[in-house]
């Protein structure tokens, strides 16, 4: 064993109770990436998954089954793993929380924190909601219902055990001001510091044997069995060895980075943070909380029946497509929206147009010219000298991307070099010199098209493990030869030889147009007469005197009695204005705190329910009947004037 700790990423323990969607896939593949790219760049990586077995959701669904719960967690757990499997999740370890090496843990933590008179028996009273297993205070729940699945709760009063999470509060708000990076995307980290300013209650980490049966015993009373999100956080530690191999667990924590949805950021960043401040134990480095994937009808889940299954996109489109397009059109930290029709023209603009088709344009072209060699040359032309300085440019911002789990700002990095490779092959028309027989220049474009393959090809493996060695393979290299750490512009030798290329992302054709084609309908694309008159033309000017601006939203709040409006304030890079945006039925206060949005700032200010508003947000209506706000797709400068 080498002294050098492990890039340890971790992805949720997915409840044991309904299969998986494509929701739960994302966070694992986002976990898989990370860990396949980390290996790539020779880090040692240790990536755990694994299954949450216990607590009411679990028992009930085994009960409806007719099943005991651990017969029906078998079952499930195995359907998870065949998962990962289709999806080739390169994990090194799964663990299900009704594991010995997992209970005994949990147990000891709890005796831990027991002697230390962090967890303390009281009587409480509370609203309870049975499907989130989670209490809320009188304040919370005015009208008696869930504020996160508006199910109705039920008062309960009875004897439980508290853990001491108020003792933390303003140690876990300091780490949070003092390491930057802890809770990610920016925006969660102001969520989580929004609701850090209210005093924190303690939490409630037992749950009597009478009401649920199906958990772990508290060590220090037989009557009880632990809180569910107290024993599954604990996997985090339990499955690399605390507390009893020592040296497994220090070469591993802290976890470089636990992924998860944004649902579950207020139980990681601040009750699991508490737990590992109260055991005296450093914190995970970094928390990402990435957006939902969403359909028409909000966030999939099985009980409003728009869950996406990951399995029938895989046999429908491959897996390679499938894990690219995920980590393309999802800015990782928002949401984003699946629409089949979206998924095939990112497929076949991406894939089919741009990189695969520089394959298939340049292999048969070298073939019949030169043999299938790449003959290594001086760079002389003024486009290949730019190629190459983009290419280390792309591989500097791709690293900085990915170290940030910045997934989809890798892939654009990676996307740019490809787009200028097609560029060059029009700006050079290899075909052209082949026919005047100017090889020495034949060579060089050939040379820096197959080497712009090959940078792309290994920086994009981690998102496409299969389809990056079959590119190689076609350009003459073996891929194992290949990785981030080494990558270095002018490996390709004139020992590659490329092999006759098969399209490997074939075009794929909407319903539409094959629909059409069936009926020998009219061509869906009709060429569009340039437009001359456009109604309400302005000219340059007129557009320049619309201050339109980037702003950083502040704080959020909703108008009293005004069920649509949210008053905010924003940063605006030289002062701070208020505003009030009708925005309220699509986004709530704390998911929006931190964002930047575009922002007209020179509106005349006008009175709104009482409230001067000063400036416009910009926003979109989405295919759905949502709203989008309209935010940079890169954090951009606070105030800059968008032009
Ligand atoms: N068991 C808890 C987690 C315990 S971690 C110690 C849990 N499980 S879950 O099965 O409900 O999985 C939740 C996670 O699945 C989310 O946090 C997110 O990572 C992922 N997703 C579930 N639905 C999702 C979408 N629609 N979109 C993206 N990811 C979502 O919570």
């Amino acid at each position: 064993m080498t002294n050098k700790k492990s890039f340890y990423i971790t992805t949720p323990l997915y409840y044991a109770n309904d299969e998986l969607h494509i929701g739960h896939a994302f966070s694992t593949l986002a976990a898989d990436i990370a860990a396949r790219y980390n290996r790539s760049c020779d880090n040692k990586v240790h990536f755990l998954t694994g299954s949450d077995e216990h607590g009411q959701k679990v028992e009930q669904a085994a009960k409806a089954k007719g099943l005991t719960p651990l017969a029906h967690t078998d079952a499930l757990v195995e359907k998870f793993k065949s998962l990962w499997e289709t999806l080739d999740i390169t994990y090194d370890d799964f663990i299900r929380t009704t594991e010995e090496r997992h209970t005994k843990v949990v147990k000891y933590a709890l005796s831990k924190l027991y002697e230390k008179g962090d967890i303390y028996e009281a009587e409480y009273k509370g609203w309870y909601c049975t499907p989130c297993e989670r209490f809320w205070t009188e304040k919370e729940v005015p009208e008696k219902l869930c504020p996160d699945c508006k199910r109705s709760v039920q008062e309960i009063t009875e004897k439980n055990y508290f853990f001491k999470m108020s003792v933390y509060q303003n140690k876990l708000i300091e780490h949070i001001n003092n390491n930057p990076g802890f809770i990610r995307p920016e925006n969660r980290k102001n969520e989580v510091l929004g609701f850090l300013k209210q005093p924190l209650g303690d939490l409630c980490i037992s749950r009597p044997k009478s009401r649920l049966s199906w958990g772990i015993d508290l060590p220090f009373d037989e009557n009880y069995v632990t809180y569910v999100w107290f024993d599954a956080l604990t996997n985090y530690i339990s499955a690399i060895g605390y507390p009893f191999d020592l040296d497994k667990f220090n070469q591993t924590w802290p976890a470089s980075c636990h992924i998860i949805g944004k649902d579950i950021l207020t139980t990681h960043a601040v009750y699991w943070s508490t737990m590992l401040l109260a055991l005296d134990l450093p914190l995970p480095e970094c928390i990402f909380a990435h957006g939902w994937w969403v359909t028409g009808e909000g966030k999939m889940s099985k009980s409003v029946g728009n869950v996406i299954n990951p399995r029938q996109l895989v046999a429908d489109y491959g897996l390679d497509p499938f894990r690219f397009y995920l980590f393309r059109e999802m800015v990782f930290g928002q949401d984003a929206t699946y629409t089949k029709e979206n998924f095939i023209m990112r497929y076949n603009a991406d894939l089919a147009n741009d990189y695969g088709n520089l394959c298939n344009r340049m292999l048969p072209l070298l073939i019949k010219n030169r043999d299938g060699v790449f003959n290594k040359t001086d760079a002389n032309l003024p486009e290949t000298k730019e190629i190459i300085k983009l290419a280390a440019e792309v591989k500097e911002g791709y690293v900085k991307a990915m170290d940030n789990f910045l997934f989809h700002e890798g892939l654009a990095k990676i996307w740019s070099l490809v787009q200028r490779l097609n560029k060059y092959v029009d700006e050079t028309a290899p075909w052209k010199l082949a026919k005047e027989q100017n090889f020495a220049l034949l060579d060089e474009v050939f040379y820096t098209i197959g080497e712009g393959i090959r940078f792309c090809t290994v920086l994009v493996e981690p998102f496409m493990p299969h389809m990056a060695p079959e590119f190689l393979k076609q350009i003459g290299c073996d891929g194992k030869n290949y990785s981030i750490a080494s990558l270095e512009w002018g490996q390709l030798t004139d020992k590659s030889k490329c092999t006759e290329p098969k399209p490997l992302f074939p075009r794929l054709e909407t319903e539409r147009i094959q629909n059409l084609k069936k009926s020998k309908a009219e061509p869906v694309v009709k060429p569009v007469e340039p437009q001359t008159e456009i109604e309400g033309i302005i000219t340059f000017d007129d557009f320049m005197k619309t201050q339109l601006c980037v702003a950083k939203i502040l704080t959020a709040e909703k108008v009293e009695n005004a069920d649509k409006l949210l008053k905010l304030t924003v940063d605006t890079g030289d002062a701070t204005n208020t505003l009030v945006a009708g925005i309220a039925s699509y986004y709530k206060p704390e998911e929006i705190i931190g964002m930047q949005v575009l922002m007209v700032k020179n509106l005349k200010p006008a009175k709104i329910r009482g409230i001067l508003s000063h400036g416009m947000i910009l926003a979109a209506e989405t295919p759905e009947g949502g709203l989008a706000l309209m935010t940079p797709n890169k954090p951009a400068k606070t105030g800059v004037r968008v032009k």
